[in-house]
């Protein structure tokens, strides 16, 4: 074992805070750059040959699989398959669980939590999780280049149609239909590593206030800032918030009045900070000291001003969600354009390990009852964990290929999803534990070890051994590396 390992909520709010899963800030997006259907068959696989694959067989069988032209079937709509197809049939088998949907489950519970926060906001929770590329990313204004679009990062069904990569997805059409002020929970897709807090699908709430100020909003938005103010100031929260007003780096709109662009933030930032102390606020762990709170400048191509949340949990700063002021451009987008607020993206998962203790992310898709029957719908309760089955490691290094015609470029998230695709919910983590380049060719070598183990029972060598070998057999086949 490379890493120590850490017990329960401990763990889970370590890894938490080293991932960046609200990760369409500039910041955090510079650090990282078959007929599918659910009732037909799946996609085909290419049967490896026993031997290496050659450059010229390999790049067949890359096109084999990855040019099929059967349609992908989802939902009851077929979307034409083209180079952009990446998603998975083990992706879209989560489609129909919609766990936020249900009301004695941690995300359901959380949901229903939040919700009561905002309880006079319209509450949106099924929308589907299949949108355009132009609702996910350009109606937004995300850039052409921003890495969040690559086919490495996000799932394609073709050029045109995604799995939504966050909530904000619906925002513009949400702000066209009419709607003011809004809650809006979804299942959100990423490709990503797999380790204990990372999960391709996850959960998050978006909350959208918009007003229209020739209609005295203004004035509401002052005394509800008022009654907020007084209530935080009274509450046992320390808010520190290196925000403050404008700033040169985090500047106001321009077609905005400073006075009501002030007040549109800190409308925010009371609702947050509310919403905030009714999560984590009186918790036990906080033994009576005040909870505390920060604020961090962000960018989003959508919101001006920006910032991040982050709270002070179990001596650690967990980051929650990214929040502001929505930019005139995309209300102007939705044919709003006379109107001005805010809005915020937090992910449920994050919060309810913490909260929940919940120490791995798989566990919220477990359908054991040793897991579902320990929670009560409006409860917050800590998980008794109720065995944890004895862990096997496999290790497997190869050759990445070097960029020779007709093979794809590596990338590590393609190990990963077809890591996800053999071994789904029984692969714990994956870790890089060795790398280098040969000094003569070139060359570059990877050494990961794939830990498996089963939140529900145990896995026997040969079980494990078996993914393992589908593995091999596909990373040489598909990605044309070299085992060794
Ligand atoms: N959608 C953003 C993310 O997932 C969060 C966000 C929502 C930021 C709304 C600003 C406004 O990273």
């Amino acid at each position: 074992m490379l890493a120590p390992r850490l017990a329960g909520a401990q763990a889970a709010q370590q890894s938490l805070k080293c991932t960046c899963r609200a990760a369409y800030t500039t910041r955090a997006a510079l650090a990282r750059p078959g007929p599918i259907s659910l009732t037909s068959s799946p996609l085909p696989r290419f049967d490896a040959p026993s031997a290496r694959p050659t450059p010229r067989s390999f790049a067949r069988s890359y096109s084999a699989r990855t040019t099929p032209t059967d349609p992908i079937v989802v939902e009851g709509k077929t979307y034409p398959r083209d180079a952009f197809s990446n998603v998975t049939p083990t992706i879209l088998s989560k489609l129909p669980r919609r766990l936020h949907l249900s009301p004695s489950h941690p995300i359901g519970i959380l949901r229903t939590l939040i919700e009561s926060h905002f309880a006079s906001f319209k509450h949106l929770n099924s929308l589907s999780p299949i949108v355009t590329v132009q609702q996910n990313f350009d109606d937004l204004g995300f850039p052409a280049d921003h890495p969040g679009r690559a086919l490495t990062d996000s799932y394609y069904l073709n050029q045109t149609h995604m799995l939504r990569t966050h909530t904000s997805a619906h925002e513009v059409e949400s702000f066209r239909s009419g709607l003011e002020q809004f809650l809006l929970t979804a299942d959100v897709y990423r490709r990503d590593e797999i380790d204990r807090s990372h999960y391709p699908v996850f959960h998050q709430m978006e909350g959208c206030s918009v007003f229209d100020p020739s209609t005295g909003a203004i004035e509401r938005l002052e005394k509800e800032n008022a009654e907020m103010r007084a209530a935080l100031k009274a509450a046992n929260i320390v808010i520190e918030d290196e925000t403050g007003e404008e700033t040169a780096t985090n500047p106001y709109q321009a077609e905005h009045d400073p006075r009501v662009a002030r007040m549109i933030a800190e409308h925010l930032k009371n609702n947050l900070n509310g919403l905030v102390l009714k999560l984590f606020g009186g918790r036990a762990s906080q033994g009576g000291e005040p909870l505390r709170v920060r604020w961090i400048e962000a960018t989003f191509p959508w919101t001006a001003p920006s910032y991040e949340v982050e709270v002070m949990f179990n001596g650690k700063w967990l980051e929650i969600l990214g929040c502001g002021v929505v930019r005139q451009t995309a209300l102007e987008r939705s044919g709003v354009g006379h109107k001005q607020g805010w809005a915020f993206g937090l992910g449920l998962e994050r919060i309810a390990m913490v909260l929940f203790s919940i120490p791995d992310i798989r566990l919220f898709w477990s359908e054991d009852a040793r897991f579902l029957s320990q929670f009560r719908e409006g409860e917050i309760s800590t998980f008794k964990p109720y065995s944890k089955y004895p862990e096997c490691y496999k290790d497997i290094t190869f050759w990445v290929p070097t960029k020779e015609e007709g093979v794809k470029e590596w990338h590590e998230n393609d190990f990963m999803e077809l890591v996800r695709d053999e071994g789904g919910d029984l692969v714990e983590s994956v870790q890089l534990i060795d790398e280098f380049t040969h000094p003569k060719t070139g060359r570059k070598s990877r050494c990961y070890r794939l830990n498996y183990r089963s939140m529900d029972r145990s896995l026997s060598n040969e079980e494990v051994n078996r993914i393992q070998d589908r593995v091999i057999e596909r990373v040489t086949g598909e990605m044309g590396v070299e085992v060794r």
